[in-house]
């Protein structure tokens, strides 16, 4: 009933006078749905938490935003219990919290969907959802597969998800997982809903079904904490902001005091390298030869007859919606699905066995969607993490010489700021943002002439973005043909020269940048009658 939703919304924009000050606690108002106080966390070298202070009132969404490394997962994992702050008090509406077991948190009513995806892969969905929680679905002592189903298919109902709860959270790509740990924290009725970057992943009519949901939550009285690195999100969605940085408390602020500018400078302190976006000027390119052709490749379940060529210094954007085959076309171009059909050639030669190996043999690299599963390993060394792939080239020498990884490494974190204690840590102890930059960082290591890459900027800040955006850039300078997909149609147009349009596994546009804008792109790949006429113009 849309018109009952509005008026909540209406009402939930209109927050207590006390939302932004812990102290002020009259009996007018509920008590602050958390409120915590001096919390110190410190991992080995790292003090990733200097003494915080933090409270959301009830209702309240709360933005939590950070470059990477600031100390926001560390802030969320303290908050939740999932882990134990060195020093600090914590208190959930209004109830001093001791000893904060992570099993707790549910009956506090705190939900929270981590950073990095927590599915079990070879469960359901509604397994999943439910995860922990089967025993009211037991019938002679097992558990019943139908009722978990119809409970799960609620849930997904309710926030406006289409995903079958029967299927295996293996089968689904990284944005449904996404979806499943989002739906899985609703389904706890939380007071207090917190979640880290929970878009990093989803297409533009995901992240809107998801903002509409938690203003829904917030009209209904449950607090949100919100951790995103897409800036454009956040005036769309919460009341107030608080800023960290390097484990400080900066600043916490109502939405209408702090346009972007203001937050960005207070998450860099200044120092951030970003003029205006519309500043930006592409460099004039010209592509050389073609380095990838495609021709007519299908997959059993998801592409249908893809034809695409891909030049020398040129960077291609793959453009859609959820589902719309942008990772399946890179995982059957890189050999990693098989093939039902099509032709690829790289430089006029096409592989003899369609594998990885084989392509990496002929200069293609991929950077994939999922850096956990198959991209990092999180026990090894950053420092080896960073040359993996330009393994080959350091090995080519006959021996893998410490001090040539040392320099290599460290050429890599420098190009891309990663923020880390020692290259010897292994990986796991990075922040997710530095993890994804780890991935990226191989890139300038490897020797690739042909670049895929699959949400390269998900997940990392926007100082971040930009670094990427010009190694993609001075790579294509350097005659490197680039592929890259991404969720975020805007930063697409930022640095590519030309945008291939997926949707329903096929190609069904293709524009080049400067002759179009997010307009025509958005109503392409969603579909609409208006696009299919012009499809032909290509
Ligand atoms: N288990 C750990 N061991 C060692 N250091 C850690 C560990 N977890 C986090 N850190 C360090 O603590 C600091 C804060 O990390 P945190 O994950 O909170 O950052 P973040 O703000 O969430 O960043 P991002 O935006 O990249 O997710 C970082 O310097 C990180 O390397
Ligand atoms: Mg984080």
């Amino acid at each position: 009933m849309p018109t009952v939703l509005e008026a909540d919304v209406r009402a939930a924009s209109t927050l207590p006078p006390s939302a932004l000050d812990a102290r002020v606690s009259t009996d007018r108002f509920p008590p602050p749905a958390i409120e915590a106080r001096g919390l110190k966390k410190g991992y080995f070298g790292v003090q990733a938490l200097q003494g915080v202070d933090f409270t959301v009132a009830t209702g309240e969404i709360r933005a939590l935003l950070g470059k990477n490394g600031a100390g926001k997962s560390t802030l969320v994992n303290i908050l939740c219990g999932a882990e134990a702050p060195d020093a600090g008090t914590l208190a959930i509406a209004g109830r001093p919290v001791e000893v904060f077991a992570p099993g707790q948190a549910n009956a506090l009513g705190v939900a929270t969907v981590h950073q990095e995806l927590s599915l079990v892969p070879e469960m359901s969905v509604a397994e999943n959802i439910l995860l922990g929680r089967w025993g009211g679905h037991r019938r002679g002592g097992w558990v019943d597969p139908a009722a978990l189903r119809r409970e799960a298919a609620g849930v997904l109902a309710e926030f406006g998800v289409e995903i079958d709860p029967a299927a295996k959270v293996r089968s689904l790509s990284i944005a449904q997982q996404q979806l499943v740990e989002i739906a899985r924290g609703l389904s706890f009725n939380p007071r207090l809903l917190i979640l880290d970057e929970p878009t990093s992943s989803l297409p533009a009519s995901e992240v809107e079904m998801l903002l509409r949901t938690l203003r829904l939550l917030s009209a209904r009285g449950v607090a949100v904490i919100y951790v995103s690195h897409r800036m454009d999100e956040i005036p769309r969605i919460a009341h107030s902001v608080t800023v960290l940085r390097d484990g400080r408390h900066i600043d916490t602020l109502p939405i209408a005091e702090a346009p972007t500018a203001e937050i960005v400078r207070r998450m860099t302190g200044g120092t951030s390298g970003i003029g205006a976006e519309a500043q930006r000027r592409r460099p004039a390119r010209s592509p050389g030869r073609v380095a990838l052709k495609v021709n007519g490749l299908a997959t059993a379940t998801k592409l249908k007859g893809v034809s695409f060529e891909l030049r020398e210094g040129e960077i291609v954007g793959l453009a859609g919606l959820l589902g719309a085959g942008r990772t399946a076309l890179m995982r059957a171009i890189y050999g990693l699905d098989p093939v039902a059909a099509g032709r690829i050639e790289i430089f006029g030669e096409a592989p003899a066995d369609r594998s990885p190996r084989a392509m990496i043999r002929h200069g293609v690299g991929l950077v994939p969607e999922n850096r956990k599963k198959e991209g990092l390993v999180l026990d090894m060394s950053i420092s080896k993490s960073l040359v993996l792939s330009a393994l080959h080239k350091v090995v080519h020498r006959a021996l893998l010489s410490r001090r040539r990884e040392g320099r290599l490494a460290q050429r890599a974190t420098e190009r891309m700021s990663i923020k880390l204690a020692s290259l010897s840590d292994p990986v796991r102890t990075l922040s997710g943002g530095n993890q994804q930059k780890v991935v990226l960082g191989r890139c300038v290591n490897a020797d690739v002439k042909v670049f895929l890459l699959d949400e390269p900027t998900r997940g990392v800040d926007i100082d971040a973005k930009h670094q990427i955006y010009a190694l993609l850039e001075d790579l294509a300078a350097q005659g490197t043909a680039v592929l890259v997909a991404s969720s975020e149609m805007e930063e697409l147009m930022l640095f590519c020269d030309r945008l291939l349009l997926m949707k329903g596994g096929a190609i069904v546009g293709e524009r080049e940048v400067a002759h179009t804008d997010l307009a025509e792109v958005m109503t392409i790949t969603m579909g609409s009658a208006v696009s299919s006429t012009r499809l032909e113009t290509r």
